[in-house]
């Protein structure tokens, strides 16, 4: 059954914000992934207090992926679902057990960028074509990412 969708944003806007949002769920999806094996895998004397950053940053990342994708369902598109769907989309690179700590804490502080610029488009589209519930969502979103970018950096003692 085909029913209309009509929640004020055209057919052709749905399926774009839903493939802009759906690249930011890949990018959430792939950073928490990373964040949660650095969590179990990183070492140093500093083991302590990363395994908690880790943590912190990877709980509040797999709380937003299912608002993300709720969202791409309330646009009328389907959510990507698997592991080949996320890989597919996302720009961000598997993390390496083997890494040193200074490594994770750098890499997951480039990645959290990336994931802001990411976000950045969602929001430049979302602004294009009116949809200001998704504008907000993304908006959230980088809130969050650039405060775990903070507390990297602050972690590697720079600015
Ligand atoms: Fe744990």
């Amino acid at each position: 059954m085909a029913e209309k969708i009509d929640i004020g944003i055209s057919d052709k806007d749905r399926a774009a914000l839903a493939q802009a949002l759906s690249k930011a769920l890949a990018d959430t999806y792939a950073l928490y992934l990373k964040t949660h094996g650095y969590h179990w895998n990183v070492r140093g004397p500093n083991f302590s207090s990363l395994h908690a950053l880790f943590m912190d940053q990877y709980t509040e990342q797999w709380a937003a992926l299912d608002e993300i994708a709720e969202r791409i369902r309330a646009l009328g598109e389907f959510a990507p679902q698997s592991g080949g769907a996320f890989g597919n989309l996302t720009a961000i690179k598997d993390g390496d057990p083997e890494n040193g700590w200074e490594a994770m804490v750098g890499e997951l502080k480039t990645d959290h960028e990336t994931v802001i610029a990411t976000l950045g488009d969602v929001i430049a589209l979302g602004e294009k074509v009116g949809d200001d519930v998704t504008v907000d969502l993304a908006t959230g979103r980088r809130t969050a990412h650039q405060k775990h970018a903070w507390m990297l950096r602050s972690t590697l003692g720079a600015k």
